[in-house]
């Protein structure tokens, strides 16, 4: 059968485990006649161990040259950063006609209105599962399941290392510093852990789902955000004793002055439903007029949790190149707003 030759530029907490994932799932895929096979890499030092096999598989030194590779027809970008490398590989692809798949949300949240338009001058995907909440698939519930719906609010728990932390100092009174260690160490952090526990990564996250939920443009800038690096063991304990929680909240919801965009550390009462997800663990609520209250909960962080949402957008490249006649619609990011974005002015 045709095969999709995958190059995977990052082969780091997220990039091995999908590398592996390929591997693991390709009896199966090939019994759904969808051939996968990475056929490139790409990552900084070639020296190190990453307890991959990579026998077969081309190894480049610049992610740009092996997104142009005639050897991949699907480029996954797995570096991270919203400039440079990540950004010269996604446009290098799409330029040249090739789907793309990726989980860098700092990226999409500022670059993603111009990497749609690339991608759908190109005639390409550009898909992004893995940028929202890790594992759970909200992206696809929002873009494809809930499309009926008018999206009133859509909020929740966007990072896992921040839950993870909050949830640790509570329950163990562990100081924030050795639990953001231990995210670390669990490969739940970004390379710049500034991003996790100053809420920027929470905004980016927002900044998407806004945009799929009221199809506007992604405006990561217009998001209100405060992150949990003041939060000390006395609030919680205070908080405790009132009867809440202290969670990373992003919320983005309609208003009579706009969409409101906002991200803050957010007393939730204990017997809440939000109240109970501890750990590494997200929730996505989404409340729509035809549907009602939406919750989606599950892993926010880690390499194969976050593979899943990869694996699950490459298979649908695959779909669409291998069995054109049974593959889902093109869907590529946030489509040109329907209405300019108003920005809720003030009142945080
Ligand atoms: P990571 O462990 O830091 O891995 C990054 C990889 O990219 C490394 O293999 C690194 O090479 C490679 N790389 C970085 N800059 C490069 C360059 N200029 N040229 C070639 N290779 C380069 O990061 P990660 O946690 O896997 O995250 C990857 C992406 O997924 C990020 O956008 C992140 O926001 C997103 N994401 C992560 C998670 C998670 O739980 N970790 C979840 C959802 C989304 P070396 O290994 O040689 O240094
Ligand atoms: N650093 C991110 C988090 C990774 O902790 O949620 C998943 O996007």
């Amino acid at each position: 059968s045709q095969s999709l030759r995958i190059g995977v530029a990052g082969l780091g907490t997220v990039g091995a485990s999908v590398v592996r994932m390929i591997a693991r799932r390709r009896e199966a895929m090939l019994a759904s006649g969808l051939d996968l096979t990475v056929t490139a890499v790409c990552a900084r030092d070639r020296s190190r161990d990453r307890g991959l096999d990579l026998s077969g598989v081309e190894w480049f030194e610049d992610p740009v040259a092996m997104a142009r590779s005639s050897a991949v027809d699907c480029v996954v970008e797995l570096m991270g950063g919203a400039e440079g490398a990540a950004k010269d590989t996604v446009e290098a692809a799409l330029a040249a006609g090739k789907p793309v798949v990726t989980a860098n949300k700092a990226l999409l949240a500022k670059h993603g209105a111009a990497l749609a338009a690339a991608a759908e001058k190109a005639g390409v995907a550009l898909t992004y599962e893995a940028a929202v909440a890790g594992g759970i698939p909200v992206i696809k519930a929002l873009r494809e399941g809930l499309a009926g719906n008018k999206v009133e609010r859509v909020y929740g728990i966007l990072n896992g290392t921040c839950n993870y932390i909050l949830s640790r100092m509570e329950r163990e009174g562990l100081t924030f510093e050795a639990c953001l260690k231990d995210a670390q160490a669990l490969g739940y952090a970004e390379a710049d852990p500034t991003f996790d526990v100053e809420g920027f990564d929470t905004a980016h996250k927002l900044a998407i789902l806004t945009s799929l939920a009221f199809g506007t443009q992604v405006d990561a800038e217009g998001v209100s955000v405060e992150g949990i690096s003041r939060v000390q063991p006395l609030d919680l304990r205070m908080a405790d004793e009132l009867g809440y929680r202290i969670k990373l909240l992003g919320v983005a919801q309609a208003t009579a002055a706009g969409i409101e965009q906002r991200v803050h550390p957010t007393m939730v009462p204990k017997s809440s439903a939000i109240a109970q997800v501890m750990g590494v663990t997200n929730a996505v609520t989404i409340d729509a007029d035809a549907v009602g209250e939406l919750t989606l909960i599950g892993p926010g962080a880690g390499g194969e949790a976050t593979a899943s949402a990869v694996f699950g957008d490459i298979a649908d490249v695959a779909r669409r190149i291998l069995r054109p006649t049974f593959g889902v619609a093109a869907a590529t990011m946030a489509p040109p707003p329907r209405a300019e974005m108003q920005r809720h002015e003030g009142g945080y």
